[in-house]
């Protein structure tokens, strides 16, 4: 996702922490909120010394889409890590009373980012790079981007109207009253299923898993020729829309009782 989108998993999280997790996160990112240090990840990784992280936003599933969708561990995720340990190892190093408060604050920085990441669909695809490679066009022949980018940015910017941080609010706004009382409040419950932060892998996995599948169920039912050079911000987007906002609305409830289960480890410590 785009910082819009990014913050948006953000301040849906900050929606659901427990007093113990957000004592936890304010004390660790010094008086920063969720949504500030949400998209610190994707900066980080330009930097000097942060190429390394680059390959944890990601998990490139090798799968034939449009026919098989599939996470396997041992064929998608390097030695070098993929956005599945990522989450997983990120997690282990807030809790860990050996590092820094300032290496245990990035790792919520990335955990905060990933966890956003991990429910883009074309994160956990390998098919042209991610998306990266199909160029589309975006409302007329003029705006040429790619399908990677369009999920990341014009389809949730387009249906939350903007691409600040002040619409990132609202949009995060509507879709906690749908997690309350509308669309998503039977829904959650299975979202956050998968159990617990002592699984290692275990929700992360399942969670690219889940991501993975609406590659082949949506993102590209047809194949990658079905959009390939097309303008994508007609039929296509409204067929998507709810996709995406749903995916978003999972990354933050997600993200949030996350959050709370490592904040209730952290109490058990002491
Ligand atoms: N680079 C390689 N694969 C990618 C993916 N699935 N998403 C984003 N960037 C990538
Ligand atoms: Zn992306
Ligand atoms: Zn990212």
């Amino acid at each position: 996702w785009g910082p819009m989108g990014h913050a948006t998993v953000a301040y849906i999280a900050q929606h659901y922490l427990d007093g113990a997790a957000r004592i936890l996160t304010s004390h660790l990112l010094s008086g920063s909120s969720l949504p500030d240090v949400s998209s610190w990840a994707d900066s980080y990784r330009f930097t000097d010394g942060g190429a390394f992280s680059s390959v944890f936003h990601y998990i490139d599933a090798h799968d034939q889409v449009p026919h098989k969708c599939n996470i396997k561990m041992e064929r998608d995720c390097p030695p070098e890590g993929c956005i599945v340990t990522a989450i997983a190892n990120y997690t282990e190093r807030i809790l860990n009373d050996d590092l820094t408060l300032a290496e245990r604050a990035d790792a919520l920085k990335f955990v905060v980012h990933f966890i956003g990441d991990i429910q883009q669909p074309l994160h956990t695809e390998n098919l042209a790079v991610g998306g990266n490679e199909i160029p589309v066009f975006w409302g007329g022949e003029s705006v040429k981007t790619n399908l990677h980018a369009a999920w990341d940015r014009n389809i949730p910017e387009t249906l939350a109207g903007g691409s600040t941080i002040a619409t990132a609010s609202s949009f995060a706004d509507s879709i906690i009253q749908d997690l309350e009382t509308g669309i998503y409040s039977t829904l959650k419950n299975e979202w956050t299923s998968c159990g617990s932060i002592k699984r290692g892998i275990g929700c992360p996995k399942a969670w690219a898993q889940d991501a993975n599948k609406i590659v082949c169920s949506d993102v590209l039912p047809n194949g990658a020729e079905e959009v390939q050079n097309k303008d994508i911000s007609g039929a296509y987007y409204e067929r998507n829309k709810m996709i995406a906002r749903q995916q978003i609305a999972k990354g933050g409830y997600r993200l949030g009782l996350w959050l709370n289960k490592i904040a209730k480890a952290e109490q058990l410590k002491c």
